[in-house]
């Protein structure tokens, strides 16, 4: 909760994350010393799996740690077999959509007015994990 209230200006509740974070098998959390320094909240709809929140703790970004959740959750994904991994990210957030293009994310599709507290757009960044047939 502390590195969600930190990233967020919307963040999350203890709710929100106890509802979205129950596939563990595409939610996870990253510890450095046993702390918790990042998570990672995704879950799978068909061959689809949906990231809804990823987030690591201010004083230890820009290590290589959100690339390292997002490839644990690549690897998971390749491994059950699923064909897409989908986001939406905040037309603002710069730093989150040149990590996820660096990742290999392309944007898709915008979603208008996607936020209800700011009414932002956000943009669905999407890979394709299979070839295509
Ligand atoms: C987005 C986030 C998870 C990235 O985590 P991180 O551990 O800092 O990212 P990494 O160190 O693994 O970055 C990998 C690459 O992504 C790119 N990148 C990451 N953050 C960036 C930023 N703020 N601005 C520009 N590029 C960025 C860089 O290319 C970086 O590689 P480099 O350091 O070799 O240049 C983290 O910044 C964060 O928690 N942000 C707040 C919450 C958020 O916006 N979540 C995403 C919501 S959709």
């Amino acid at each position: 909760m502390a590195i969600e209230r930190e990233a967020f200006r919307y963040p999350w509740t203890r709710w929100t994350f106890l509802e979205m974070a129950g596939d563990r098998n595409f939610s996870f959390v990253l510890k450095l010393g046993g702390m918790i320094v990042g998570y990672l909240v995704a879950h799978r709809t068909g061959e689809e799996v949906y990231i809804s929140n990823l987030a690591v703790k201010g004083y230890h970004r820009g290590r290589g740690l959100g690339l390292k959740l997002v490839h644990e959750l690549l690897s998971r994904s390749r491994e059950r077999g699923m064909d897409l991994v989908t986001l939406d990210v905040r037309e603002s957030n710069d730093g989150a959509i040149t990590f996820y293009e660096r990742l290999g994310f392309q944007k898709v599709a915008i979603r208008r007015g996607c936020y209800p507290n700011s009414g932002e757009d956000a943009y669905v960044m999407a890979l394709r994990l299979k070839a295509k047939k």
